[in-house]
């Protein structure tokens, strides 16, 4: 706890117990064994991780419960205070029935989603009973988590177990703050489209607040997946952000770590050097090199692979026969198929390598199927001349930086398969390609040939690496992002109610785009069409204050949809505004309306082709909307337009907006300009407020900083506050107006 409030300062800004954990495994298993019931904790750096975060600042986990006396031990809200000899926060559990368990822990999360993202997909298995329970199970977390939170709480959920629940949440208590964190890899779209929910599981991940995966490579598969199956989310790459109904979510790459001080000084411990002399003893290990693996028992880790290529080293190098024998130690976990199987195909490889090279005196594999507590581990992974981490992809894989945090007499090799997330953060360890056999057993045979000065030096900066970002610097920067995100929220979101509150409405003057905002995004732009209700709503309003609106569209055709007279119009970004009277048209325009027109010639022409394809002729602006186009027809619809915009590019702005791209002649006013203008004009001593969805929205806002307000719909840097989508900017024109509808 002391280093956790050391590191990690600006907890204290977090309120206190308003964080919820939320995991499928718990922290704290109660156990019936004979006539007692025993505490354990699960294997793994996560648990313990966040029972520090809650040990520190208090609050809830809710997890299941999975234990055989788990159920005896909880009050009647399933809670129970732990740790247990010492209570500091609240543990909640969630029951499941057998089949349950079947279904959506062994089915749709070990059978479908595990397979699915470490690319392993002939063992993808899918039963529509999976899905059932899933969504099932994933409703009753959202029960048990719904029961506890308020408005302010703070949920963090962990892995591909509860891929709904931040959509669930969401639906109920729409100002959580929500973050979650992947700890496996995520796969591009050619691999995540195998899954028959891959939309409706993208979907509700975007009621996050926040989405942690391991490396950046994943924060971009997942990318990829969004815009191949969401076709209204908007990516802004430069922030990371997917904007998608009008909420954010942020990606980021968090590589989760070790707690490098407890490994450190568990394997200085004279414990420890005595548990190597017992074990030196009891496997007959002076004088020989030392490999260790330490792996749950699972097929991603390439355990198979690994013999094979021990198998093939001792047939290579002979030398290495009776002087080199490696350890194995496998925690057996999910009991099902196909772990069972691949335990016993591991096993038969296993004693058929022993059968073909053990001696009298010595056998190459030592194998152990029980789990090791970390005090035992440490002995295994400092006394050993290399560890092997062979996995097929691995999301980080924790057992490569506690090997290099325990390896304090820094003699120790790591070779590591460049397919684990810690291949990314590791440099010095021996990188290798687990599918390329004698590649593989090259590399151990380079490890244990190495020089001792080198040894020494690629594991002096391994371990400065794992000690710079280990656990804590993880949750801290996970948190950090959690607490601005968390005070973000309020401010932009309740607050421009309460700051507007103070303001006569008489002194307002009100602008708002239509698109995205007073109607919903469409798949043609001519379907966007203005409700009665939302006419009647700027009809009323614009009787007690002056109402602009503000549009990327024609102007003509903007004037038509909307329909009202007595307001102002600006048409074609802001190139062309009707104040009530007459025209004004954006200076600059020169010869660009006739050289448009020849663009336009040259695109339609080539496009003809291709269906689906609008070209929306503005006068002085144009767009070209592919949003009905076919995605195999995608390309040619780019290489065409980029062919002919690039000639034109020195003389018109292109932008790219939800699937439209705009075209625009440089120098003419845009959204902010006419802002600007119709302030200066018509209504110099009001206070403007400019709503707004799109990327051409944001010129308004950056001209309303300091004089006005902006409010996006959906997050915007630019914008001062926020509304999440249409029925809200409803909601807030109703109450601005203090309407009656
Ligand atoms: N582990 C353990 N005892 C064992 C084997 C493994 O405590 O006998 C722990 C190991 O120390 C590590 C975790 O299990 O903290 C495995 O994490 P990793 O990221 O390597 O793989 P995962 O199991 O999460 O896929
Ligand atoms: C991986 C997953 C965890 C999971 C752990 C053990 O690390 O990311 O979510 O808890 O494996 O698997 P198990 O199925 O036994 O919980």
């Amino acid at each position: 706890m002391s280093q956790l409030s050391e590191k990690v300062s600006f907890i204290e800004k977090l309120p206190k117990r308003s964080l919820i954990i939320v995991s499928n495994r718990e922290p704290y298993i109660h156990k019936k064994i004979g006539q007692f019931i025993k505490v354990s904790r699960p294997a793994g750096g996560l648990t313990s991780a966040m029972d520090e975060v809650l040990n520190a600042i208090g609050g809830k986990w809710v997890a299941w419960g999975s234990g055989s006396a788990d159920r005896e031990t909880v009050d009647n809200k399933s809670c129970v205070p732990v740790p247990p000899n010492r209570p500091r926060y609240t543990l909640k559990r969630v029951w499941l029935t057998p089949e349950e368990v079947d279904n959506y822990y062994h089915g749709y999360s070990n059978h479908v989603l595990w397979p699915l993202c470490h690319i392993t997909l002939e063992k993808v298995y899918f039963r529509k009973k999976y899905w059932d329970d899933y969504q099932k199970v994933n409703q009753a977390f959202a029960n048990a988590i719904l029961e506890e939170a308020d408005k302010r709480s703070i949920v963090w959920i962990h892995d591909y177990h509860l891929c709904l629940l931040p959509r669930m949440l969401r639906r109920i208590n729409p100002e959580l703050t929500i973050a979650h964190f992947w700890h496996i890899p995520w796969p591009d779209y050619s691999v995540f489209r195998v899954c028959p929910q891959a939309e409706e599981i993208i979907r509700a991940l975007l009621s996050n607040d926040l989405i942690g995966f391991q490396i950046p490579l994943f924060v971009n598969n997942f990318i990829d997946c969004v815009c191949n199956l969401l076709e209204d989310a908007r990516v802004d790459r430069a922030r990371s952000n997917i904007i998608y109904k009008g909420h954010i979510t942020k990606l980021q790459a968090f590589p989760i770590s070790v707690d490098y001080k407890k490994f450190d000084s568990l394997a200085s411990s004279p414990r420890t050097v005595k548990t190597i002399e017992q074990l030196k003893d009891r496997y007959n290990l002076y004088d020989k090199y030392i490999g260790i693996g330490v792996d749950r028992l699972e097929y991603t880790k390439g355990l198979i692979k690994r013999f094979q290529a021990i198998d093939l080293f001792f047939d290579r190098y002979p030398e290495y026969r009776g002087r080199f024998t490696f350890i194995q130690i496998t925690v057996p976990t999910r009991i099902k198929e196909p772990y069972i199987s691949y335990k016993a195909t591991l096993e038969k490889l296993i004693r058929e390598i022993n059968k073909k090279y053990s001696t009298d005196t010595w056998m190459p594999i030592i194998y152990r199927d029980t789990k090791a507590e970390h005090e035992d581990l440490v002995a295994f992974y400092r006394m050993a001349d290399v560890a092997i981490i062979s996995s097929i992809y691995d999301g980080m894989n924790l057992v490569a930086k506690e090997f290099v945090a325990s390896q304090v007499d820094m003699k120790g090799v790591l070779l590591l398969s460049e397919f684990a997330g810690a291949a990314e953060e590791l440099d010095g360890a021996i990188l290798v390609n687990p599918y390329d056999l004698e590649e593989f057993s090259e590399c151990i045979r380079k490890a244990l040939s190495m020089s001792r000065a080198e040894r020494r030096s690629r594991m002096k900066t391994l371990r400065m690496q794992v000690k710079e970002r280990d656990i804590y610097k993880w949750i801290s920067d996970i948190l950090e992002e959690i607490s601005i995100l968390y005070s973000m929220k309020p401010y932009r979101y309740r607050y421009v109610f309460k700051y507007l509150e103070k303001i006569p409405r008489d002194n307002l003057f009100l602008f708002l785009d239509y698109d995205g905002t007073l109607t919903p995004i469409v798949r043609t732009p001519e379907k966007a069409v203005l409700s009665e209700d939302m006419r009647s709503i700027i009809r009323m309003l614009k009787e007690r204050m002056p109402v602009a609106i503000v549009s990327g569209r024609g102007l003509d055709d903007v004037k038509e949809r909307v329909g009202l007279p007595d307001i102002i119009y600006a048409g074609n970004h802001g190139a062309e505004i009707w104040d009530g009277e007459k025209l004004v048209v954006s200076p600059e325009l020169g010869d660009n309306k006739r050289i448009l027109e020849q663009i336009i010639r040259e695109m339609r022409e080539a496009l003809s082709s291709v269906r689906g394809v609008i070209i929306e002729e503005k006068g002085i602006t144009a767009s070209i909307h592919y949003r009905k186009v076919q995605s195999r027809d995608l390309g040619k619809v780019f290489d065409i337009f980029w062919s002919t915009a690039e000639r034109y590019k020195d003389l018109f702005r292109i932008t790219s907006g939800k699937k439209v791209f705009e075209i625009r002649p440089y120098g003419i006013w845009n959204k902010g300009d006419a802002v600007k203008w119709i302030i200066k004009n018509l209504g110099k001593d009001r206070m403007p407020i400019y709503i707004g969805d799109d990327v051409t929205d944001e010129d308004a806002f950056k001209i309303l900083r300091g004089r006005g307000i902006g409010i996006s719909v959906g997050r915007s840097e630019e914008a001062d506050y926020y509304l999440r989508n249409q029925k809200e900017v409803k909601r807030f024109l109703v109450w601005l107006g203090d309407l009656d509808t």
